[in-house]
């Protein structure tokens, strides 16, 4: 006789049943991580300021749904007590630190307001979060935690700064976890998404003229999806991946190498491209 899945709520959770927090997974990458790990066969805490689009998800893949937002430290630790409740495990073995905010503007024009809520949610929603998760698993021994950055956070991009400087910030945070923490077990990686068609740049990617322009300037000649990345930050979570930490992982297809490749050249110095302009160079052999 094989039996059904595990409920939410059950003592009897199998030990080697994972369990996983993402924050910021009411919908976008989010959810998309949410679900792969439920695929997989993780018994998955969707956390989420949106307390209905946590539901949603939750429901869907019989998750549960956390109510929370990752800036406020009374709510995430309450959050964290009821996902140990539910599922008879002092910690999670996978923290997800997805949720995030843009608040676009350039330095010149951007009110301080949009900066603060900016640093806020994805520097100090990230520590928070990633405190509460990283004493937890310190505690038993093991576990791991992935902070969610941007290739924004190494390369500055158009009226992203506030963005970009909470991304670079969590790079640096994800070292100093890992460090403080890997003695106790618990390791620490983040996650750099390139150009991602969906979530919060599906406006973005709306315009088809710019979803074109931007595919051809990515080496692997595409956006990323949201699965794209979901994968590698399982991998990463997961023990396949045991002796990874402090690393920053970039998931973009390249893009972020290709500054110097898409820069013109004249013609006359390589002997090839029409209008001197360097064509992307040949990979078939003479
Ligand atoms: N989509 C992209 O192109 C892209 C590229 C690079 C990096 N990222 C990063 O990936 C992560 C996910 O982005 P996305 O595109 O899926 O965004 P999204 O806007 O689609 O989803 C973000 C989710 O976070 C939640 N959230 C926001 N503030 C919160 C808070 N204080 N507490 C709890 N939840 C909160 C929202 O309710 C939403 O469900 C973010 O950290 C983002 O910076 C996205």
């Amino acid at each position: 006789m094989t039996s059904g899945p595990e409920q939410p709520g059950s003592s009897h959770l199998p030990a080697d049943r994972r369990t996983v927090i993402v924050t910021g997974a009411a919908r976008g990458i989010g959810a998309t991580i949410a679900r792969l790990a439920a695929e997989r066969g993780a018994l998955v805490g969707v956390l989420d300021i949106d307390t209905d689009g946590a539901r949603r998800i939750a429901d869907q893949i019989g998750g549960i749904a956390l109510s929370a937002a990752t800036n406020d430290e009374t709510q995430v630790l309450a959050a964290f007590d009821r996902f140990a409740e539910e599922t008879a495990m002092p910690a999670p073995d996978l923290v997800v630190n997805n949720a995030g905010i843009v608040r676009f503007g350039a330095l010149a024009q951007l009110s301080v307001a949009d900066w603060r809520e900016t640093v806020d949610v994805n520097l100090t929603g990230t520590f928070i979060v990633g405190r509460a998760a990283a004493v937890r698993m310190a505690a038993r021994g093991r576990g791991a935690i992935v902070n969610i950055t941007s290739i924004n956070g190494i390369a500055p991009g158009p009226y992203a700064g506030a963005y970009g400087s909470t991304k670079a910030a969590i790079a640096l945070l994800t070292q100093q976890m890992a460090i403080e923490f890997g003695p106790a077990g618990v390791r620490v990686n983040a996650v750099a998404p390139g150009l991602i068609d969906g979530g919060m740049s599906e406006e973005i990617y709306a315009n088809s003229e710019i979803r074109a322009a931007r595919s051809s300037k990515v080496p692997l000649g595409r956006l990323g999806t949201e699965e794209d990345i979901a994968k590698v930050v399982l991998f990463v979570g997961s023990d396949e991946a045991a002796y990874l930490t402090a690393e920053h992982i970039v998931v973009d297809g390249g893009v972020v190498r290709s500054i110097i490749a898409n820069l013109p050249r004249p013609a006359t110095v390589d002997g090839v491209g029409p209008n001197g302009q360097a064509e992307r160079p040949e990979v078939s052999g003479s």
